[in-house]
């Protein structure tokens, strides 16, 4: 396995960009959900459908929904899969290349079930270990986990393994599940000595797996899925700024002023 950690750090204010995305290949699931959710206030607007078409036979799942969710919640967090055995989804691929995929988790408490006890792992194409011994604790707070997968395979498979040996009524969850090809030039894939950290070569990082651990809009507001072409939420930098608030200062341009590359997000 190699999985990286990636920081992403939008460099200067962040403005919405008009230019759409639209990935070739997408899937967009509400998890235990048996109907649609559209979120149209996403740019450009998104349709979570259920996911039960994408779980393969031998998945062991039931489905449990939030029958406390706060208003400000989103309705993606109304409903999650919980599986009791090892489980897993596949997702056709049009094509090889990098897949953005995200999950979404959010711990509720059903009549019977507590998805804040359930520990698990998830895996991907059976080579890349995403999260182990991975549970999500009842805050009313979603944790969205985002990879970058390169898939040279006809389908992406992910894969949800209880902890056998947390208790017996061990469960893994997902509350939606986001996949869909990243644009081509959202990874850098030159060659060369580039050496960040030292000693490790960051050349080629396309072929692997990467993980966004934070996303940081250095300078400017928070940014949500109704404001970025990938659905991304970017976190103002105020509380990672180590050094006196007082000895840094906030500057920002009109977006006419900075020209992007016809195919950069
Ligand atoms: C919703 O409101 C609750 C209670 O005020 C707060 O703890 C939580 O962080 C809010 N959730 C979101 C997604 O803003
Ligand atoms: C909880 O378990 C009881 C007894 O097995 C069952 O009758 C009930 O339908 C369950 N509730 C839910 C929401 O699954
Ligand atoms: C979960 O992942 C950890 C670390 O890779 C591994 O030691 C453990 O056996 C896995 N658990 C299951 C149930 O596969
Ligand atoms: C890193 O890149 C340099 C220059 O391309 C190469 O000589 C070296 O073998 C590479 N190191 C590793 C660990 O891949
Ligand atoms: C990345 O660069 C390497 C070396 O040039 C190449 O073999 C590989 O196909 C590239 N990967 C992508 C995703 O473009
Ligand atoms: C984000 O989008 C919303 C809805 O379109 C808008 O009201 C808000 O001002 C935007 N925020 C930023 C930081 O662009």
């Amino acid at each position: 396995m190699e999985l990286l950690l990636g920081i992403t750090i939008l460099y200067s204010s962040f403005h919405l960009s008009s230019s759409a995305f639209t990935p070739t290949n997408s899937y967009f699931l509400a998890c235990g959900s048996t109907s649609n959710i559209p979120l149209a206030t996403d740019n450009t607007p998104r349709n979570f459908t259920p996911d039960s078409g994408y779980l393969t036979s031998n998945s062991k799942s039931i489905y449990l929904s939030n029958h406390h969710l706060s208003s400000n919640s989103s309705d993606l967090y109304a409903t999650a899969r919980a599986f009791t055995e090892r489980s897993t989804y596949r997702f056709e691929l049009d094509s090889q290349g990098t897949r953005v995929l995200r999950l979404h988790f959010f711990s509720f408490t059903d009549q019977n079930h507590s998805l804040a006890t359930a520990r698990f792992n998830v895996s991907a194409l059976d080579r890349f270990h995403l999260l182990s011994g991975f549970s999500v604790p009842n805050t009313q707070t979603p944790v969205i986990k985002e990879y970058l997968l390169w898939a040279d395979t006809s389908e992406l498979v992910i894969t949800f393994i209880p902890d056998s040996y947390s208790s017996a009524s061990s469960l893994a969850f997902v509350n939606a599940i986001e996949v869909f090809t990243a644009p081509t030039n959202l990874i850098d894939n030159t060659t060369g000595p580039k050496q960040v950290p030292p000693s490790q070569n960051v050349s080629q990082l396309a072929d692997l797996a990467l993980e966004t651990v934070y996303r940081i809009n250095v300078g400017g507001p928070k940014v949500t899925p109704a404001n970025d072409t990938h659905w991304r939420t970017w976190v103002p930098d105020d509380e990672y700024l180590f050094s006196e608030k007082e000895i840094s200062l906030k500057e920002s341009t009109k977006p006419e002023n900075i020209k992007y590359a016809a195919d950069e997000p």
